[in-house]
């Protein structure tokens, strides 16, 4: 269940902290990836040294390395992250985290995080049920974090009470039943086309267009991390992809079309997000092409993917496709999705700001076969990816 996550485990200054050395070691034991960010109070408890033994990372706590001046971006890593845990939270961390303090490392991380939160508080008795602890605590809850309960037990104040931080095995429980609630798409083969193609005129050039992947590889990537086992076909991009997703790198149209015909007769849902090459060099020049006055490259068109496998497709199978347009958006999505007897097809527009190649971020309106319309605002693409995925769950026979 926790085979591939990425995990970031918050340590802050409690007692508790020797705990979060085992914790480690389970959650490094049933494949996660982790990665520690600890508090400077943090350190005082657990020494960074052991962590990064158990994790094989670098610890990270502070903004910067200050000999070298290396940046630590809490942004990335909370990109990064499947699910942020912090066990132990302490009550001043739990007051930073409702009020959004941010003068830490782990407190910016978790501003960032755009994963699930799971704080496991650790504190003595009387500081656990004090007002603030608890109005804190309900905040936090509020805003979608869960709250792994303290059990009650011998603290090391010498008292006994609630406060103890919750045993390593259990919050591994608590996180293995988040993760099999989630996972919707277990038992699912997806097949996500992703980049664009390059075309070669000669062993220098190719025809090729400004596809970043990044869209398609969120998309694989939400699959992936509910459950589904996920052939990610992707053109050239300069992206990296988790390993709990297969990938197969393609240049040309024709290879991709290849790999995804084969592919898609194993698939139950296929999402074509790659921006195929329509047209191809009818010929290709063995030795590179002088310059020699005006140059006309005949080009021939290329298979069109989605249109195949939409001729192929079965009775329970989902094909969904993508149209980028510029003008009649809506119009033009409507007659792809027919002609290439798509489920749904997510349209997005180069009209729209921030949207499309290369950003961070894209605006799409979903339209199904029956010409329903589903409109998203503009969002990150890895959110966007979170809708699509959703809404195909909809679809599922
Ligand atoms: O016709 P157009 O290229 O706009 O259609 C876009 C949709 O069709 C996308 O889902 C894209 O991945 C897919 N497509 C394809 N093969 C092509 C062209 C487009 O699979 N040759």
């Amino acid at each position: 269940m926790l085979k591939g996550k990425h995990i970031i485990l918050g340590i802050t200054g409690s007692i508790a902290a020797y705990k979060a050395a085992y914790l480690t070691r389970l959650l490094i034991k049933k494949g996660a990836e982790v990665q520690i960010v600890i508090t400077p109070s943090g350190k005082e408890f657990i020494t960074p040294v052991t962590l990064s033994a158990l994790t094989g990372k670098p610890v990270v706590s502070e903004f910067f390395t200050a000999n070298t001046g290396e940046w630590h971006s809490h942004v990335d890593l909370g990109l990064w992250a499947d699910a942020m845990v912090i066990a132990p939270a302490t009550a001043s961390t739990i007051a930073k985290m409702a009020t959004g303090v941010a003068d830490n490392m782990l407190i910016t991380t978790y501003l960032s995080a755009k994963a699930p939160v799971f704080i496991a508080p650790a504190m003595d008795l009387d500081m656990y049920r004090h007002p603030s602890t608890q109005s804190n605590l309900k905040t936090l809850q509020s805003y979608g974090n869960y709250i792994i309960e303290p059990a009650s037990g011998f603290l090391a104040s010498g008292l006994e009470g609630k406060g103890r931080m919750e045993e390593p095995e259990n919050i591994i429980a608590y996180l293995e039943n988040y993760f099999s609630a989630g996972l919707s798409y277990a038992g699912k083969k997806v097949m996500v086309t992703a980049g664009p193609t390059y075309e070669k005129i000669d062993p220098v050039r190719f025809i090729g267009n400004h596809s970043s992947g990044k869209m398609g590889y969120a998309i694989a990537e939400e699959f992936a991390r509910r459950g589904a086992d996920v052939m990610l076909i992707s053109g050239p991009v300069n992206l990296q992809c988790s390993s709990r997703i297969r990938r197969i790198d393609v240049v040309s149209a024709k290879e991709m079309c290849a790999v995804a015909k084969e592919e898609f007769l194993k698939t139950d849902i296929a999402v074509m997000c790659a921006a195929v090459a329509d047209y191809a060099p009818k010929d290709y020049s063995e030795t590179k092409i002088k310059r020699n006055g005006d140059l006309t490259i005949e080009l021939v068109p290329n298979p069109d993917i989605a249109a195949t496998l939409g001729v192929i497709k079965r009775e329970n199978q989902i094909l969904a496709g993508f149209a980028l347009e510029t003008n009649d958006e809506e119009q033009n999505a409507k007659s792809k999705l027919v002609k290439k007897n798509l489920d749904y097809i997510v349209l997005n527009s180069l009209a729209d700001k921030d949207s499309c190649f290369g950003y961070d971020t894209n605006k799409i309106t979903i339209i199904s076969q029956n010409g329903q319309k589903a409109e998203y605002p503009l969002k990150d693409k890895k959110e966007v990816a979170k809708d699509i995925v959703e809404y195909t769950s909809l679809l599922i026979k």
